[in-house]
């Protein structure tokens, strides 16, 4: 059962790699390289593990748009009764735009603008996960000067420490992420006392990458006395959000399935009558999309050998910032020599890299290999950076495929930028 969210449509046949009925190097012969490539079924199949799994009790997913926020892809996850955790108005624009309904988008984050909350008003989203008391007494006043009420949940950092890459963890005292479960109760409060709020839920998130149910076991059950002191002053929670964070395999992480966490969830949550809002994102999205580069050149380094491709540190950041692992694999299975490779990009910094000292079949140039786990936080963190067009991106579906995305042209480049003589 572990194994269920790393398993994934992307596999072996007669040594060449197809994504679920159509061999990737189809695709790239098609649609060019770099490419993005995503599994229709792998993403059907993740949304579902959540969704059945806390299906004995009212709960709404609602899946965290930072991860992969591709229009096909929110359109394909609203469909299966997806709602969207957003933490921009642009996540609003592209959420609502594929047919998230606004009665199902959560807003989070620590910035909200008085333009976002503005907007999200006008929408009318199910709830604000509000971050500070400043923020919740612009939330009010912007309201009121719509003649609205806002739904809000506070969202409590509960200090409970998830052991994940520090970058990555958010649920801690020193963290920037929400209100200090202490301060809760006054802070609620004030949100019962403003005019133009209703108070409706209570939010945390405490990290990413979590590869254990006891650190979302721990901190529900803070904020569940949390609840319990609310309802003693009359303020009712309908909604207990309890965030994303649920990690994936990797390399050789044993991230607990759905159904395991919601075993050890729903008995604390059984009478609880509260809608539970879950806000998967990389476990959603994570395995189901992969990174394909061509090899461009190889040359001896000092110990190891450079196998230079053409993706690079832009179309994905994850190695670079977080020294993340991600598994990386012939596109055409070869009987070759192994050597230890550093896997680089063109970009100019030596930070410019997907994989280092990795022991791997010897590349010449021309062939292709696959970035594994590149769904998430892959396309919607990469950047122009050296002036690189951006990549496309595919949905596969049984032997169907679908451009998702179309790479950027060096037009799309300078688009907005003026040549100004000054
Ligand atoms: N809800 C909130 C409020 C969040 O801040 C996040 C992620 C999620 C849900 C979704 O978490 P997930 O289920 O995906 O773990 N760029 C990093 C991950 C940053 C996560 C930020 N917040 C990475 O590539 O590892």
């Amino acid at each position: 059962m572990q194994k269920y969210l790393s398993m994934h449509f992307f596999r072996y046949i007669q040594n060449e790699l197809y994504a679920e009925d159509i061999p990737v190097r189809e695709l790239i012969n098609e649609y060019g390289s770099p490419l993005y490539i995503y599994s229709y079924k792998t993403l059907v199949r993740h949304f579902k593990a959540y969704d059945d799994s806390f299906d004995s009790i009212p709960h709404l997913i609602c899946y965290a748009v930072k991860a992969n926020s591709n229009l096909s892809i929110l359109r394909l996850l609203g469909s299966l009764g997806s709602g969207a955790d957003i933490v921009s108005g642009g996540e609003l624009y592209r959420a609502t735009k594929a047919g998230i309904r606004p009665s199902r988008i959560v807003y989070a984050g620590v910035g909200k603008t008085e333009e976002e909350i503005d907007f999200a008003l006008k929408k009318g989203i199910l709830m604000f996960n509000v971050e500070s008391e400043q923020e919740l007494k612009k939330i009010d006043e912007v309201a009121g000067r719509l003649s609205k009420r806002a739904r809000i949940a506070l969202r409590i950092n509960p200090d409970i420490d998830p052991e994940t890459h520090p970058y990555i963890s958010t649920g801690l005292k020193e963290h920037k992420f929400g209100i200090p479960i202490e301060e809760a109760l006054e802070h609620y409060r004030l949100a019962k006392s403003l005019k133009n709020i209703d108070v409706v839920g209570v939010h945390k998130h405490i990290g990413s990458q979590i590869t254990s149910a006891q650190p979302f076991v721990d901190a529900l059950k803070r904020v569940l006395i949390l609840v319990e002191e609310l309802k003693k002053e009359d303020i009712n929670i309908r909604y207990l959000d309890i965030g994303g964070g649920l990690g994936i395999q990797y390399e050789s992480e044993k991230p607990p399935h759905p159904k395991e966490l919601a075993k050890r969830l729903l008995p604390i949550l059984r009478d609880s009558r509260m809608t539970l809002i879950l806000e998967p994102g990389r476990s959603i999205v994570g395995n189901a999309g992969i990174l394909v580069t061509r090899v461009l050149y190889t040359k001896p380094g000092l110990g190891k050998e450079f196998v230079i491709v053409d993706a690079a540190m832009n179309d994905l950041m994850r190695p670079t910032l977080y020294g993340a692992y991600h598994r990386i694999v012939p596109v055409k299975k070869v009987r070759r020599k192994g050597i230890i490779a550093d896997i680089v990009g063109p970009i100019c910094e030596s930070g410019d890299f997907l994989a280092r000292e990795r022991e791997i079949p010897q590349l010449k140039p021309g062939e292709l290999i696959a970035v594994m786990s590149a769904g998430a936080y892959g396309f919607s963190m990469s950047s122009n950076y050296n002036s690189r067009p951006r990549v496309a991106e595919v949905m596969v579906k049984g032997k169907e495929h679908y451009l998702i995305r179309e790479r950027e042209t060096y037009k799309d480049l300078i688009r907005g930028e003026r040549l100004v003589e000054v």
